[in-house]
C-alpha cells in the first residue's frame, strides 16, 4: 500500500537524535514511511521505540534532526496541530464515560463540526470497530479486546492522517491478539490511514506490517518487508532477533561470483553458500541457517552440505517438531520439521540418540560478516 516510487514520503525522519541528559535514547535515526503504510517499529525494551513515536506525535522534541509529516516540517508544531493521533498502551479510556462518549471525546474541539456531524462520526467509528451494540456501556463492562477497540475508535475518530499505536495489543491474550491484529489490518486497509505500530513482539510485527524497522539501542539496524527482514537479515543482530537461527563461525576457502565455500569446523566440514556477499579467501564469516531450512534424515542425503550428528532432544508440537542435534564438534543445531505426514511416535524420522544427517540448500544459508 506504500505510495509508488518517486513521490515524497509521507513521513520523513531526518537524522533525528533524542538525548535525555547525555544519553541518546534515539541516535541519528533516518527513516521514510510512505502514505498508507502499516509500518512497525520493532525492538527490545528500552531501545527507543516510544521515544521515536512521541517525537512524531509532538510530545517530545528532537535534540537534533528534523521530522516532516505530509511535507510539513514539524518543528515547533504542537501535538494538537499535527495531523496525528496516538493510541497509548494503557488505552487511557475515561472510566465514567460510555463507549460512545469516549469515542466522541476528541471531537469536542473540532471547531468546524456540528453536533450532528459529531454524532454521525461516532456512529461510523463504532460501526467500524463493531461496537455499535455496546455504545452505552462503561469501560469496566467491556472485555479487554473490546476496550482496545474503543481506544482504536477514539484514536481514529478525528480522522488523523497518521495514527501512532504504542504496543496496541500488549494487554490482550494470545487468541485475542491474533484476532485483533487482523482487525487492525482490516481497519487500516479500509481507512487508508498511515499506521505506525510499536511492538516488541516480532511475530506481531511480521503479521501486521508492510515494512518493519528493527531498532537496537537507539539506532535502526534494518528496514524492510517482513520477508526481507526474515530471509535476508543483514547482521547477526537482526538474524538473531527475528525468529530463531543457527549461527556457525567459518572461514572462506573459495569464492566466485554468487558462490562461496567456507570451512565450518562446528559442522565438521565445508559448507557451500549461494551468496552475493563479497567474500575473500581466508575471511572470517558467520554462516547462518534457520531451523526450518535444515532437513533431517536417517540416510546420508545426496549432494553437499550434509553433516552427521546425534539427536539429543526432541520436541513434538503437533504441526511441527523441533530437534536438537549434537554435531561431532559439540555444537548443537536446532532443526524444525513440519509433520507433513501422519505417523506414530515410533515411526518418526528420528528418536533420542539416533544418528542422523542434517542438510540444507546452499541458497538457504546466509553469509553474515557483521
Ligand atoms: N523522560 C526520560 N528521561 C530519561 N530517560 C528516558 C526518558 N524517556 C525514556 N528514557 C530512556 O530512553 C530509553 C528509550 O526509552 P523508550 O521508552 O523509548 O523505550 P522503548 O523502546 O519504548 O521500550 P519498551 O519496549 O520497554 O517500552 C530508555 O533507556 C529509557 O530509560
Ligand atoms: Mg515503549
Amino acid at each position: 500500500m506504500a505510495e509508488s516510487g518517486g513521490s515524497a514520503p509521507f513521513i520523513r525522519i531526518e537524522n533525528v537524535t533524542k538525548k535525555f541528559g547525555t544519553f541518546a535514547a534515539v541516535d541519528n535515526v533516518s527513516l521514510d514511511i510512505g502514505k498508507g503504510e502499516l509500518f512497525a517499529l520493532l525492538g527490545g525494551s528500552g531501545c527507543g521505540k516510544t521515544t521515536l513515536l512521541r517525537m512524531l506525535a509532538g510530545f517530545e522534541m528532537p535534540s537534533a534532526g528534523r521530522i516532516f509529516i505530509d511535507g510539513q516540517d514539524m518543528a515547533g508544531i504542537a501535538p494538537y496541530d499535527r495531523p496525528v493521533n496516538m493510541m497509548f498502551q494503557s488505552y487511557a479510556l475515561f472510566p465514567h464515560m460510555s463507549v460512545e462518549k469516549n469515542v466522541g471525546y476528541g471531537l469536542k474541539h473540532e471547531r468546524n463540526m456540528t453536533a450532528g456531524d459529531r454524532r454521525d462520526r461516532v456512529k461510523q467509528m463504532l460501526d467500524l470497530v463493531k461496537l455499535t451494540e455496546l455504545a452505552g456501556r462503561k469501560p469496566h463492562q467491556l472485555s479487554g479486546g473490546q476496550r482496545q477497540r474503543v481506544a482504536l475508535a477514539r484514536a481514529l475518530a478525528r480522522q488523523p492522517k497518521l495514527l501512532l499505536l504504542d504496543e496496541p495489543l500488549g494487554a490482550l491474550d494470545k487468541k485475542l491478539r491474533e484476532h485483533t491484529q487482523f482487525e487492525i489490518m482490516n481497519i487500516q486497509d479500509r481507512t487508508g490511514i498511515t499506521f505506525v505500530v510499536v511492538t516488541h513482539d516480532q511475530e506481531e510485527a511480521m503479521t501486521l506490517a508492510s515494512r518493519i524497522a528493527v531498532m537496537d539501542r537507539g539506532v535502526i539496524r534494518q528496514v524492510g518487508t517482513p520477508t526481507s527482514i526474515y530471509e535476508y537479515p543483514a547482521s547477526k543482530f537482526v538474524a538473531g532477533f527475528i525468529g530463531s537461527i543457527n549461527m556457525f563461525e567459518g572461514k572462506v576457502t573459495a569464492a566466485t561470483k554468487g558462490e562461496v565455500e567456507a570451512d565450518v569446523p562446528e559442522l565438521g566440514g565445508k559448507v557451500l553458500l549461494a551468496s552475493d556477499a563479497v567474500a575473500e579467501k581466508g575471511a572470517a564469516i558467520t554462516v547462518a541457517v534457520r531451523p526450518e531450512k535444515i532437513a533431517i534424515s536417517r540416510a546420508r542425503p545426496k549432494g553437499g552440505n550434509a553433516f552427521p550428528g546425534t539427536v539429543k532432544d526432541l520436541g513434538y508440537f503437533g504441526k511441527d517438531s523441533l530437534y536438537r542435534v549434537k554435531m561431532a564438534s559439540g555444537t548443537v543445531v536446532s532443526v524444525n520439521s513440519v509433520n507433513a505426514i501422519r505417523v506414530r511416535e515410533d515411526q518418526r524420522v528420528a528418536q533420542w540418540e539416533d544418528k542422523v544427517w542434517l542438510s540444507f540448500e546452499p541458497s538457504s544459508a546466509l553469509l553474515l560478516t557483521q
